[in-house]
């Protein structure tokens, strides 16, 4: 079984990975699936900055493509100069595509391991859903 150290180290060795040459800010993910399989990522820039990509959405690619389960029960970040790195505002979303409000997100210290854990639901609430595809929450005011 995988505990939350094993994915904060997952996460950790994917973080040595990075492509991050211009912001020298190297990050790694860790997402443990729901079938038990668990999905690592980096960040990797391009010289045409807005380009590059962050280590959680690395991971995510890595969990569909391995073709088992998409659903996210827990994911670990980790930043290299940072203790406690939470996903941006655009991994939020993207991790928000394959996890629940209850998904775990472990942010953590490159040193000593997880610091924080807060949940999806905490880290990005009202947000856009299928629910709002579907036009749900403006039913009710058309
Ligand atoms: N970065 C991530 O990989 N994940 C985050 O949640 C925050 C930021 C990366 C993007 C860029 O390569 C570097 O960190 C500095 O922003």
């Amino acid at each position: 079984m995988t505990t939350i150290d094993d994915l904060f180290k997952t996460a950790k060795s994917a973080m040595a990975k990075c492509h991050a040459p211009y912001s020298r800010f190297p990050v790694g993910a860790a997402i443990l699936a729901d079938d038990g399989s668990v999905h690592s990522g980096c960040n990797i820039e391009v010289v045409s900055f807005p380009e590059g990509w962050c280590a959680e959405t690395s991971a995510i690619a890595h969990m569909v493509m391995a073709g088992g389960s998409r659903r996210i029960v827990e994911i670990a970040v980790v930043a290299e100069k940072l203790v406690a790195c939470s996903p941006c505002g655009g991994c939020r979303q993207r991790l928000a595509e394959f996890s629940g409000p209850d998904t775990r997100v472990h942010l953590c210290d490159a040193a000593t391991g997880v610091v924080e854990t807060v949940t999806m639901g905490e880290l990005l609430p009202h947000s856009f859903d299928t629910a709002s595809l579907d036009g749900a929450e403006n039913e009710a005011s058309a």
